[in-house]
C-alpha cells in the first residue's frame, strides 16, 4: 500500500514557513501542499467565509489521502479548527495556536506580544490559550495583540528586506515595544518571511515565536506509527491562482527547490443568500 502524504494548507505562501520544518523535522514524509493563492488574504475575512474556504481547502487535500492534516494558517486555525477536524472525521488535523501558546508561555518573563492577521487578532484565540497555558504552567502573563495585515501582502510580493516592510514594520509594531513585550508571537504563518525586519525592529532582546515552526514540530509523534521510508519524498505543491511568484519567493524562503507549483480549479458552487442579489445597489 502507498504510503500516506502529509497535507499542509494555507491561504498562500505563509505556509511555506511550516513546511521549511517539516523538511527538517519529518524528512522521509511526503508532502501535499495547497496554496489558496487565488482567495488569499484570508485574514481580512468574514467569519463564515474563513469557515467556508477552510472546509473547502481540507476536502482537496482529503481527496489526496492524506495521513495528517497541518493547518499552516493561524487564521483557519484561530476561527476554523472544529470546522477541520469534523470534516477530517478521526484524521489528525493540527493547527498553530495550541502549540504556539505553549511554547510562547514557557519562555516568557511575562509580557507576550502577539501579532496576526485582523481575523486572528479579532478572535481572541491566543489569548485564551495562553491564559490557559499560563495557568498549568503557573505562571502570571499579560498579553498585547497587534493586527498586521500589510504583513500578509509584503510577504507575497517577497519583500523581505525592502526599506517599505521596515516602516510599515515601525509603525505595526511601535505599540508592543512600549508595552515591552519580551516575546513576541509571529501568530500568521506569513509573518516569518519578515523574520529579519520583525526582529530588527523588536530589538534582539525579544523572543520571536513562529508559529507555524512550532506546529510543525508536534507532527513527528502525531504520526507515529504511521511514519513513511521514503529516500527522496516527491512532494506535490498546488495553489489555486496561476503560480507565477509563489515559485520564485517559495523557494527563496525554502532555500531549496520546489516541484513545480501546479494550479487546480475549485468547484464552483455559487449559492444565492437572496432572492434577488444586487438590488440593494440598483434600487
Ligand atoms: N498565513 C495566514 C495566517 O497564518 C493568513 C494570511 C492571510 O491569508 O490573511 O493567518
Amino acid at each position: 500500500m502507498p504510503q500516506r502524504p502529509i497535507g499542509v494548507f494555507d491561504s498562500g505562501i505563509g505556509g511555506m514557513t511550516v513546511v521549511r520544518e517539516l523538511l527538517r523535522v519529518v524528512p522521509n514524509e511526503r508532502i501535499i501542499y495547497f496554496g489558496d493563492t487565488a482567495r488569499v488574504p484570508y485574514g481580512t475575512k468574514s467569519v463564515e467565509t474563513v469557515k467556508r474556504y477552510a472546509k473547502e481547502d481540507t476536502e482537496l487535500l482529503l481527496g489526496h489521502n492524506v495521513k495528517l492534516i497541518v493547518i499552516a494558517c493561524n487564521t483557519v486555525s484561530a476561527i476554523a479548527m472544529e470546522e477541520v477536524e469534523h470534516m477530517a472525521d478521526g484524521i489528525p488535523v493540527i493547527g498553530t495556536i495550541n502549540p504556539c501558546a505553549r511554547e510562547a508561555v514557557r519562555v516568557t518573563k511575562g509580557k507576550i506580544g502577539i501579532i496576526g492577521t485582523e481575523a486572528t487578532v479579532a478572535s481572541r484565540a491566543y489569548e485564551l490559550a495562553i491564559q490557559e497555558e499560563a495557568k498549568r504552567q503557573s505562571k502570571l502573563v499579560e498579553t498585547f495583540a497587534k493586527a498586521c495585515p500589510l504583513f500578509v501582502p509584503l510577504a507575497e510580493e517577497g519583500w523581505i528586506d525592502h526599506p517599505a516592510s521596515k516602516l510599515v514594520a515601525e509603525e505595526y509594531l511601535s505599540v508592543l515595544k512600549e508595552a515591552g513585550v519580551d516575546t513576541l508571537i509571529l501568530g500568521c504563518t506569513h509573518y516569518p518571511v519578515l523574520t529579519d525586519v520583525i526582529q530588527e525592529v523588536m530589538g534582539s532582546g525579544v523572543t520571536l515565536v513562529n508559529s507555524g515552526a512550532v506546529a510543525a514540530r508536534e507532527v513527528p509523534k502525531l504520526i507515529s506509527g504511521l511514519e513513511a521510508n521514503n529516500n527522496n519524498p516527491e512532494h506535490l505543491v498546488l495553489v489555486s491562482d496561476v503560480p507565477r511568484k509563489f515559485q520564485r519567493i517559495g523557494e527563496r524562503f525554502l532555500g531549496r527547490k520546489l516541484p513545480e507549483a501546479r494550479q487546480v480549479l475549485f468547484k464552483e458552487a455559487w449559492v444565492m443568500g437572496r432572492d434577488r442579489v444586487g438590488e440593494d445597489i440598483l434600487s
